[in-house]
């Protein structure tokens, strides 16, 4: 069908969901019981951060992932609506890469917020 997509949440099992194309994966996933962990629900604390394995989401409102965290896969279910069908790993235990420290491991210029970021010299 093409208003809904097939999701496969990696790190539990496998298990398979049905969900609208058009409506953010947090709601979607939570109202067929996925137990997701979100703060803000508008894509600006990192909290309900997923790991995308395979597939594309559309999360133009997110504003809280850097070029380093996105480049990882990552994903705020509170904002993404899947474009195509997904593989997804969830909760906290998907978040390995999602913080660093800063002083010990510091950005390079590359990996900040493109709105931010200082092209880099040619
Ligand atoms: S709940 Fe805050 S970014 Fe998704």
């Amino acid at each position: 069908m093409t208003g809904t997509r097939t999701i496969t949440i990696a790190n539990r099992g496998g298990a398979v969901f049905e969900v609208a194309a058009r409506r953010p994966l947090l709601e979607t996933l939570r109202e067929q019981g996925v137990d997701l962990p979100y703060g803000c629900k508008c894509g600006g604390c990192i909290t309900c951060a997923a790991k995308l394995v395979e597939g594309r989401v559309d999360q133009r409102r997110q504003t809280a992932l850097n070029n380093r965290q996105l480049s990882h896969g990552y994903v705020l279910l509170c904002v993404a609506r899947p474009e195509t069908d997904l593989t997804l790993e969830i909760g906290v235990e998907s978040h390995d890469k999602l913080y660093r420290n800063p002083f010990l491991d510091p950005l390079e210029p590359h990996e900040l917020k493109a709105d931010i970021a200082t092209p880099k010299e040619a």
